[in-house]
């Protein structure tokens, strides 16, 4: 596989993600007529779950931020032909995203991907001055320091600890501890509702949706370049990966499992 390749579209055709991104995309609500930006939209599939609940709706403008060329590559293939909103795709960072976008929008919808940037604060700004008054910021993210189940967490540690020694075995790699990644570096809840209040949002719902993920989530999850970085950083990502889908397998086979329970976070607020 070449590094263009370890987008996240295996991932995100799994049942319970199709059907978790849904559940969001119905808490926040999008309406017909409004200006829409799908920050990190990668190859689409919350923008086509939008397009499905504006069916009809010719009036609606939505617009795909993501720095993955393949990853927008992909959107567009998959939306081509949807006649239902006037579709945008623009490849830039998250951070740099009002270089491209100067006019306000009704909703910014951030999924699966806020977890990834470290100066948050910094994009809330931009984010805040986008967002009309009375507009929506909505993220979801599992990618959170909140209470997970205690098989959650058993699994994380033995699934980690099994993949960085079959990466010594297999590979006589290690991991580069010097190299920390964001997504790392968890924030919690009510950190997040902090955030949001300090760029003048008003959080108006926050729930925890509560998902089980069977193995192929995760085989699938372990062929995505952003998820390999943070979890085996600085190793290659063809071995990295070989070693985490190994990894998975094995972690099931020991515990007997068909799932595992993960809880994301889903955050909806109101621009005041
Ligand atoms: C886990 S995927 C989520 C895709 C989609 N929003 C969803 O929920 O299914 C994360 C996406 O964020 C993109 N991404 C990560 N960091 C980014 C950044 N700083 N700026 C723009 N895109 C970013 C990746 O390329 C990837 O497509």
């Amino acid at each position: 596989m070449t590094t263009e390749e370890y987008t996240f579209a295996k991932f995100s055709q799994n049942a319970f993600y199709y059907e978790l991104n849904g559940r969001f995309v119905d808490m926040v609500g999008v309406k017909s007529g409004q200006r829409i930006l799908d920050l990190a939209c990668g190859t689409g599939q919350v923008t086509q779950l939008m397009l499905e609940r504006l069916r009809g709706a010719r009036n609606t403008v939505i617009i795909g931020i993501d720095h993955s060329s393949a990853a927008l590559q992909q959107a567009r293939t998959a939306l081509r032909g949807k006649r239902d909103a006037a579709l945008l795709f623009v490849q830039t960072q998250a951070e740099h995203f009002s270089e491209s976008i100067k006019d306000k929008v009704d909703t910014v919808v951030y999924c699966n991907a806020i977890h990834y940037i470290p100066d948050k604060d910094a994009l809330m700004e931009k984010i805040a001055s986008v967002v009309r008054p009375g507009g929506t910021f909505a993220f979801n993210t599992s990618f959170y320091d909140g209470p997970q189940e205690p098989e959650t967490a058993l699994f994380q540690r033995k699934w980690m600890m099994k993949a960085i020694r079959i990466l010594k075995q297999d590979y006589g790699l290690s991991l580069s501890k010097a190299e920390k990644v964001e997504s790392r570096r968890h924030l919690t809840a009510e950190q997040y509702v902090e955030l949001l209040e300090r760029h003048g949002f008003r959080v108006v719902k926050k729930e925890v949706d509560k998902v089980d993920v069977p193995l192929e989530g995760w085989l699938d999850i372990s062929k995505f370049k952003d998820f390999i970085e943070g979890a085996m950083p600085g190793v290659p990502l063809e071995k990295a990966s070989a070693a985490l889908v190994k990894a998975a397998r094995q972690t099931y086979d020991e515990l007997k499992i068909t799932y595992v329970k993960r809880n994301w976070l889903d955050v909806v607020a109101v621009r005041v």
